[in-house]
């Protein structure tokens, strides 16, 4: 099944009211054990490649991000693929040649004015080469290099009215919105405001997004989803997962040198996770 847009996979999510899962590849396997466990689930699913991942390839996106799409190329379920957490100028614009349906444009942490200019301008010029554009106001907190803030600091979550004007005045297509959750929360205990998320979801038009989400148990995902959270992004749980697999082999074999033996465990078991997590997103 060939590469699929964004727009259209959160489009019939949106109209089907299922979540969609957004899992973060890092390694060649993260994109692997993702598309096995959407397989698994009969689920379609995004592949999201974050700024921070980019980093860590030397700052290049094409390696893994071609190799994300071959792997996307050969599911049998829809996938498609999206940049995540962009500030640079110079990386979303690689986007469009490289196969990405989809740009998160990320100047959540500037103040609200500056976020707004700098979406405008990238909206248009993404939006021009037929992506999908999102981008976040309010702060989700907890990305790497970020200083930690609470999702319950005064000012931290996103206020329904300012949504609404900030996404038409942007143009966004779809908006990630901070309601209670974290990023890179390794206990699964965050509680969400569902009366924020449905007070937002009747303010702006866009599908929202919901970041953070390991860290949110089941049932809250799976209310947040009825209440109107369409995309769902996750990475720690996949990582956690990968880990924990890679840990339990190496103690288990310490004599083990071929990394196959122990990545292939770890490829399972983020494939194992992808499966559950697609499982509660209905
Ligand atoms: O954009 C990516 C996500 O928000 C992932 O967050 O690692 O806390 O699941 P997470
Ligand atoms: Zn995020």
């Amino acid at each position: 099944m060939p590469l699929v847009h964004t727009a259209a996979l959160v489009t019939e999510a949106r109209r089907e009211g299922f979540g969609l899962g957004a899992f973060n590849v890092i390694t060649l396997e993260h994109a692997e054990a993702i598309v096995a466990g959407a397989e698994a689930a009969g689920r379609p699913v995004i592949l999201q490649i974050s700024e921070n991942a980019v980093k860590f390839h030397h700052g290049r996106l094409d390696v893994i991000a071609r190799a994300s799409q071959a792997v996307a190329a050969g599911a049998s379920v829809p996938v498609a693929l999206h940049l995540d957490h962009v500030e640079s100028e110079a990386l979303w614009r690689q986007a469009a040649g490289l196969g990405f349906g989809s740009v998160m444009v990320d100047y959540s942490k500037l103040p609200y004015d500056e976020n707004l200019r700098l979406t405008t301008g990238a909206v248009e010029d993404l939006q021009a080469e037929g992506l999908y554009v999102e981008s976040e106001l309010g702060k989700v907190g907890g990305k790497e290099g970020e200083a930690p803030l609470s999702a319950h600091a005064p000012g931290a979550r996103t206020d329904p009215g300012e949504a609404a004007a900030y996404v038409a005045a942007t143009g966004v297509d779809a908006l990630a919105v901070a309601v209670g959750s974290s990023h890179a929360m390794t206990s699964r205990d965050a509680a969400l405001d569902h009366e924020l998320i449905a007070r937002i979801a009747a303010a702006v038009p866009v599908p929202l997004v919901l970041h953070g989400s390991s860290g949110v148990p089941d049932e809250e995902l799976a209310r947040a989803v009825k209440g109107g959270m369409v995309k769902i992004n996750i990475g720690t749980a996949l990582n956690i997962a990968f880990t924990g697999a890679v840990r339990a082999h190496l103690e288990a074999d310490p004599k083990v040198v071929d990394p196959r033996k122990y990545i292939k465990d770890a490829r399972a078991a983020m494939a194992a996770t992808v499966e559950h997590f697609l499982g509660v997103l209905g």
